[in-house]
């Protein structure tokens, strides 16, 4: 597959199948994160990853509730990734804090996409999931209070008919500019 094919076949998948997914798979995702990039080479991120059944039902109630169920898919998924922001190095919150920055969060959202990007090429699907109960999740996987979770992510085979959805994006022309912002 091409990057260009890769990164168009790439799409939210809220459906699955109860497949398993291969620990060799998992761990060839963990390696596509541990190559991101991150400021100042920090790599603030730890990866738990949820594959035992009761917990990860368990997880998958922490995001969802009755008032705001659009996460109830989450059920489903075989596997559920967390990513836990780590402590940079003091040269990147020295750094952050000048510039007024939260650098981990831009490197958990890279690491997620090399995540993503790699389930992906495996045949996987894959959700990242910005809405759960941190406190929930922390206490279930043993998180301690002051690491902050950045993203879950979904993992898993879809069903053999789940589509490829054309893409809904803003007009292309909206969203660049040569030279000067407009
Ligand atoms: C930071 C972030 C948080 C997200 N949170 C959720 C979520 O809680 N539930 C969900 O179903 N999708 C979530 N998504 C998926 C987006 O809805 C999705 O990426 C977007 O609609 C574009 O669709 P596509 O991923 O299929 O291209 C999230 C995506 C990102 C990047």
């Amino acid at each position: 597959m091409s990057f260009s094919e890769l990164i168009n076949k790439r799409q939210s998948v809220r459906k699955y199948l109860p497949r398993p997914v291969e620990k060799e798979k998992i761990l060839k995702i963990v390696e596509a994160v541990h190559l991101a990039p991150s400021a100042c080479n920090s790599q603030p991120w730890k990866i738990v990853i949820v594959d035992e059944p009761d917990l990860k039902s368990e997880v998958a109630k922490a995001t969802f509730s009755k008032s705001v169920s659009f996460n109830k898919f989450i059920q489903e998924a075989p596997v559920i990734a967390v990513l836990v922001i780590e402590k940079a190095r003091l040269i990147t919150r020295i750094g952050g804090t000048i510039k007024n920055q939260e650098y981990p969060q831009y490197d958990i959202g890279i690491a997620a996409e090399h995540f993503s990007l790699q389930a992906t090429d495996l045949g996987l699907g894959t959700c990242i999931v910005g809405w759960f109960d941190e406190k929930k999740i922390q206490q279930l996987l043993n998180i301690p209070a002051k690491r902050k979770i950045g993203l879950l992510i979904t993992l898993g085979y879809s069903p053999e008919d789940y589509k490829l959805r054309k893409k809904i994006r803003k007009p292309i022309d909206q969203i660049y500019s040569f030279n000067s912002y407009s």
